[in-house]
């Protein structure tokens, strides 16, 4: 008996991780919709995956664009049964007032993005009894280092958002956090800080993680049967301290 295909949504699916998952996802029979603001890089996933793909630019901090797009995704496909919550940046630096629009935007993509994205498409993911919220948060939810400050005060905020989340949609909606260490993405190529920008860039210059081994950890949480939540994955390179 084939598994039926579930409606997938996924924020950041332009690149990195969104897009491994994107393309795990879709291997495994869902439909995937691509959300992301580089329309050029979703519209060339969506025709390379083919049928099952569908790409729709919106900013997860224009709470419009999302009811846009969520409305199609109920137009179109009937609804999302899985979103996942991954666009993000991190604009890593020492704490000063020259950071600040970097704070902001960190603030609204990574935290009130997410929150908003879960807002707008909940009432579809509630229909059915069978939903997922999968949230990708940071080991820097967990642990904060110097300059990092903003960015895992987001990740920090997310994982409590999604904890109480958990409680209140348990049992008709999974919510999963995933919290990977360092994954070669080409996250640390926003930062504007020069300095940091070199020291992570290096960093991730020798990742060995990739978005695939990421994203293979997503398909196997949403492939597990529904009486089994995994509320919670931390993961990092066998090497990373
Ligand atoms: N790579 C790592 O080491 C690592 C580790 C832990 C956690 N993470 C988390 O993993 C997630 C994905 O990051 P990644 O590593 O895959 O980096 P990435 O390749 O830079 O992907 C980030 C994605 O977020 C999207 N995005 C950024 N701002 C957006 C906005 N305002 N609206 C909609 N989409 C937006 C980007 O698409 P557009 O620019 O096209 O909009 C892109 O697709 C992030 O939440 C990050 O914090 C990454």
């Amino acid at each position: 008996m084939s598994t039926p295909s579930r409606v997938a949504v996924i924020t950041g699916a332009s690149s990195g991780i969104g897009e491994a998952t994107a393309r795990a996802l879709h291997s495994a029979g869902d439909t995937v919709v691509l959300l992301a603001r580089r329309t050029d890089r979703l519209e060339a996933l969506a025709v390379e995956l083919g049928e099952q793909a569908l790409a729709i630019p919106a900013d997860v901090t224009d709470r419009d664009s999302l009811v846009a797009a969520a409305e199609r995704v109920q137009t179109e496909l009937g609804g999302a049964d899985i979103l996942v919550n991954n666009a993000g940046v991190m604009l890593l630096g020492p704490f000063s007032a020259e950071q600040r629009d970097d704070y902001r935007q960190m603030i609204e993509v990574n935290l009130l993005g997410a929150i908003t994205t879960t807002e707008v498409f909940l009432e579809q993911l509630k229909t059915g009894g069978a939903g997922d919220i999968i949230t990708i948060s940071s080991v820097a939810g967990r642990t904060a280092r110097a300059g990092n400050g903003v960015y895992a005060a987001t990740k920090w905020g997310i994982n409590g958002w999604s904890e109480s989340l958990r409680q209140e949609l348990l049992p008709d909606i999974r919510v999963t956090l995933i919290e990977p260490g360092v994954v070669a993405t080409e996250l640390p190529d926003h930062i504007t800080h020069a300095q940091t920008k070199q020291a992570i860039g290096e960093m991730y210059g020798n990742a060995t993680v990739t978005p695939e081994d990421i994203a293979e950890v997503i398909a196997f949480t949403l492939a597990r049967p529904r009486h089994l939540a995994i509320n919670e994955i931390l993961l990092r390179p066998a090497d990373q301290r």
